[in-house]
């Protein structure tokens, strides 16, 4: 039997979903709040941790959104980022692509500039310092209007060579991705590459459209596809990447408990499955504990492990020559 603690330590991985805010640690947050004067409902760390618990995706998203308002400067964003990666490299995370939410600050009146000089910065630092190579994703808040995306999209367009791809995030019923078909055909056009999230709450049917419409590269989530045979059939044969995030999808209640996740039945009809964190933050583990917790509750093998560590560079926005470069260091963990 493999010690798969020491193994999945040691797999190096890329994250390929991670909301940046959803890394705000109660410690921070306490921290931001006093440097910036800005209230918070917790008195304490302990008290912040307590109030994580989530009936669905919504109730998360309210408190979340409320934490992110102790984020202000540019030091602000540039500290956030920089844990995270001190934490990614814990994990031999070698490859991030992480996402930020725009409209998170700058409907508070905090400059486009401000987050992405904030964030970049320390992604730059995390590169030198500790062989982390990145790319960015902007999401657009799908719960507010396909006017505002296109407005952001609109911010975005100088800062084109910062800005490798497009997301969409947010309370995923009744915003299908259909609402922003012409901010991805406008973003598109100026060379971002789309990905969406879709089938967390929502139905297969929305990652179908994300597909069709919006044309993605790739899905974040879309756990819910097993309920569309024909939809499976077509993500496996043109190999779509589902970046799926087991201790996110049992704390929001997509599933009751990890054992009854259904990532080891996406992996058996041969999906392109990735491992991610999404807002460890708030849900009680980093990428390493997501891949720990997961093996013990369905029994991965190592076999399987080598697998979601191959597709996280496989279904990654580097280069083919690094992709082949990570996976070569994925299977010389496995050759005896
Ligand atoms: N924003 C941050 N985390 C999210 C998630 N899991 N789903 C949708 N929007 C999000
Ligand atoms: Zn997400």
């Amino acid at each position: 039997m493999p010690d798969f603690k020491q193994l999945i330590k040691d797999l190096p991985k890329a994250e390929l979903h991670l909301h940046i805010e959803g890394t705000l640690e109660p410690e921070l947050m306490m921290q931001l709040a006093e440097r910036n004067q800005v209230p918070i409902p917790y008195s304490s760390v302990e008290e912040a941790r307590r109030a994580y618990e989530f009936s669905d995706l919504q109730s998360f998203l309210d408190i979340y959104y409320a934490g992110a308002a102790v984020l202000n400067t540019r030091q602000d964003f540039f500290d956030l980022t920089y844990a995270y990666l001190e934490r990614a490299a814990a994990d031999n995370v070698r490859h991030t692509e992480i996402f930020f939410d725009p409209q998170t600050h700058t409907d508070r009146g905090i400059e486009f500039d401000v987050v992405l000089d904030g964030i970049e910065e320390a992604l730059k630092a995390g590169q030198r310092n500790l062989n982390i190579s990145y790319r960015l994703i902007m999401c657009f808040l799908r719960h507010l209007s396909a006017e505002a995306a296109m407005a952001t999209l609109e911010q975005a367009l100088p800062h084109k060579h910062r800005i490798h791809g497009v997301g969409l995030d947010s309370s995923e019923k009744d915003h299908p991705p259909a609402k922003f078909k012409a901010v991805y055909d406008r973003a598109r056009d100026a060379g971002f590459l789309p990905v969406a999230h879709a089938g967390e709450e929502g139905p297969p049917e929305y990652i179908r459209e994300a597909l069709d419409i919006l044309k993605v590269e790739r899905i974040d989530h879309g756990v819910r596809c097993l309920e569309d045979a024909d939809l499976v059939k077509r993500l496996v044969a043109e190999q779509v990447p589902l970046t799926v995030c087991p201790l996110s999808n049992v704390k929001l209640k997509v599933f009751d408990t990890l054992v009854d996740h259904n990532l080891g039945a996406l992996l058996d009809a041969g999906l392109c499955v990735t491992i991610n964190s999404d807002d460890p933050a708030y849900f009680g583990g980093y990428i390493g504990e997501n891949f720990l917790q997961t093996q013990q509750a369905l029994g991965l093998s190592s076999a399987q492990l080598q697998q979601l560590a191959r597709n996280s560079f496989t279904a990654s926005f580097l280069p083919d020559d690094d992709i082949s470069h990570h996976i070569h260091d994925v299977d010389r963990l496995f050759r005896d």
